[in-house]
Parts: C-alpha cells; structure tokens; sequence
C-alpha cells in the first residue's frame, strides 16, 4: 500500500511525457504551459488508491489515471475563462496568457485527448468506465452551469450549494476512485462503497477550497485570493454569513452583491469573520469526513488496507492550497 505522496511522485513521473504534437504551437503550447504549472494530482491518485485498496495496481490504471487528470485540467481551463480568474497554480491563467478563444480550444483538445487515453483500458471494463465517465462529465457542466446561474441570484439556499458543489466537484472525485476500484476488480457494493466516500469527501474538500479561496495564504494559495467574492460565488461563507449576520451586516452582504469596487472583498471577509466562518467550515468539513469515513469502513476489505485513504481525507481537508 502506498501513501499519496509516493503515488503522486510515481503518477508525475508518467504523466510528465509529452501528451501533444508540436504542431501547430499556438494551440498546444498553451496545453504544454498548463500541465508544467503542476497541481495537487489528487483526483489520479484516488484512481490508483481506488485500484490498490483491492489489488496491485493494474497497467492500465496509469492510463485512466492520465485521462482523469487531463480532464480535470480541461475544466480548470474553462473554469477559469467563467471565473474571470487571472491566476491558477501561482501563474497567468491559460485564457489570460493566450485569449479566450485559445483557451476554449486547449481545454477541448485536453478532453479529447482525455478520452484517448482512458479508451487504454481493459475491453471487459471499457463499457462500464466509459458510461461512468460519461455520466460525471455530464453533471460537472451541469454543476458549472449552477454554479454560474447562482451568481445572478440574491440568495441561494445551502441544500442547493450542496446539490452544485456536488456536480462541480464530488462526482469526479467520486469516478475517480471507482474507475480505480473497477480496474483493481472490486465487487459492486465495495465500488458503490468507495463512489460515496468520493462524494462526501468532495464536499468536505470544495468546502475546503471555498475557505481559502476567501482566507488563503495569497504566497501558497495560488489563485487570486477573494476571487469568489467578487464573482458573487453563492459558497457556503456568503450562506452562513447571511444566515446569521445581524441586519446590518446582512443589509451590507446583499447591497455588494453585483458591486464591484476595491473595497467589496475587504468588507465582505471582514462580515464573513465576524459570523464565525471558521467554525462553520470546520464543522462543516467535520461532518462530511466522518460520513465519508463510514462509508470507508463499511467496504470489505482489511482495514490496513484503507490507511492511505483515510490519510487523504484528512490531508485534503486541512490543506493550504
Ligand atoms: C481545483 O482543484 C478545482 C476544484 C474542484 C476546487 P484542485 O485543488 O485539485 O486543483 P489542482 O489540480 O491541485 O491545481
Ligand atoms: C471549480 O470550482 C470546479 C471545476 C473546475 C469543475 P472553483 O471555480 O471553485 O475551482 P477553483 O477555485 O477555480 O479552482
Ligand atoms: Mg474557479
Ligand atoms: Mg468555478
Ligand atoms: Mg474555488
């Protein structure tokens, strides 16, 4: 069994050969200039994970592993053309570097490509993967779409940021673990096991995500810090923040809405602080840990097999970047 920092040092190494043709350069330089920028590598780890909980890792695993990281830089391309974001990872975002129009392109080329290395996998599970992945690509477009639709709306009730944070992010968190459970040839249940632990644990991590994206350290974090504020990101800060704030600061949360000046992000943290933000997402992600936990311990396997795993979640929901 192997942590996530020995399989995301092993994943990098075979990730790091060249995915696109030289030509034409104005198209995959972009796609070349976004992969060297790195990142977490968490979701092909949870494929590997997903795959080592049952069995050795398989061949192929690498190449479905491939496939998903790809495709989530794809949607990081196109995230970050909707969230107006000028840095991922520490440096210019594609769209800002080489125009939107590229941008659109890379991050189709990226998916194609996506499909071309997760078609690598054994014929007997091929059909299965695919219509997995098919079903998640699917609902994280619906999930951007929400995210987006939510931007134009005062308010935004919790159970619905759940049902979007879940599309946009849970549910390839969530394949990414079963695809690795199917190739390593687990049973239905424990896949259907390991699928809901990926969809708890992606809530507890974009509930990560939304804190530092408002109190991340901008020398680590890499993005913009306050992006969510000024985009009017309906996250669970704003949520609890209008729950619970009293009129006034209410009154002020709803009148920046839409705004957009220099000084909207310092007094929209600063309300956020006073509402105890910090200890609403740490119950928050609290919660969602111990679901995903249970449905871990449920899955039959011996229980030392599942050590890196638990690792992961308590590392993706502490994290500073
Ligand atoms: C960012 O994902 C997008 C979300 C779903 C929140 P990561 O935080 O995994 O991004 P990288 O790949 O490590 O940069
Ligand atoms: C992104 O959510 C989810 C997907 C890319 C599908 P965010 O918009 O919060 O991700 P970041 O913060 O830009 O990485
Ligand atoms: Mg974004
Ligand atoms: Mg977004
Ligand atoms: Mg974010």
């Amino acid at each position: 069994m192997q942590s996530f920092a020995q399989l995301a040092a092993q994943f990098n190494q075979f990730f790091e050969r060249e995915h696109f043709p030289t030509s034409p350069a104005s198209l995959y330089d972009p796609n070349r200039y976004f992969l060297q920028l790195g990142g977490k590598r968490i979701r092909p780890v949870l494929c590997l994970m997903g795959n080592e909980l049952f069995s050795s890792i398989h061949s192929t695993t690498w190449e479905a592993a491939t496939a998903i990281e790809l495709f989530h830089n794809f949607t990081l391309i196109h995230d970050d053309i909707m969230d107006k974001a000028p840095l991922r990872r520490g440096l210019q975002t594609v769209h800002e570097k080489y125009g939107n129009n590229t941008a659109l392109l890379a991050g189709d080329v990226m998916m194609i490509k996506a499909y071309a290395y997760l078609s690598k996998v054994p014929e007997a599970s091929l059909s299965s993967i695919l219509s997995l992945f098919n079903k998640t690509a699917i609902e994280v477009c619906e999930g951007q779409q929400l995210d987006m639709d939510f931007e134009q709306q005062a308010q935004v009730s919790f159970g619905a940021y759940l049902q979007m944070i879940e599309k946009k992010t849970s549910v390839l968190l969530a394949a990414s673990l079963m695809i690795g459970a199917i190739l390593g040839g687990a049973g239905e249940r424990n896949q259907q096991l390991l699928y809901s632990f990926g969809l708890k644990l992606g809530l507890a991590f974009q509930v990560q995500d939304d804190y530092l994206d408002a109190f991340g350290d901008p020398s680590k974090f890499g993005k913009q810090v306050g992006g969510d504020v000024l985009a009017d990101k309906k996250t669970f800060l704003l949520i609890h923040a209008l729950d619970t704030a009293d009129a006034d600061a209410k009154e002020r949360l709803l009148y920046w809405q839409g705004r957009q000046d220099t000084h909207k992000v310092a007094e929209v943290l600063s309300i956020y602080k006073s509402c105890h933000v910090d200890e609403w997402a740490l119950q928050l992600k609290q919660q969602f840990l111990e679901q995903a936990l249970a449905d871990l311990d449920q899955i039959a396997v011996v229980s030392s097999r599942k050590i890196p795993l638990q690792s992961l979640a308590d590392y993706l929901i502490q994290r500073q970047v």
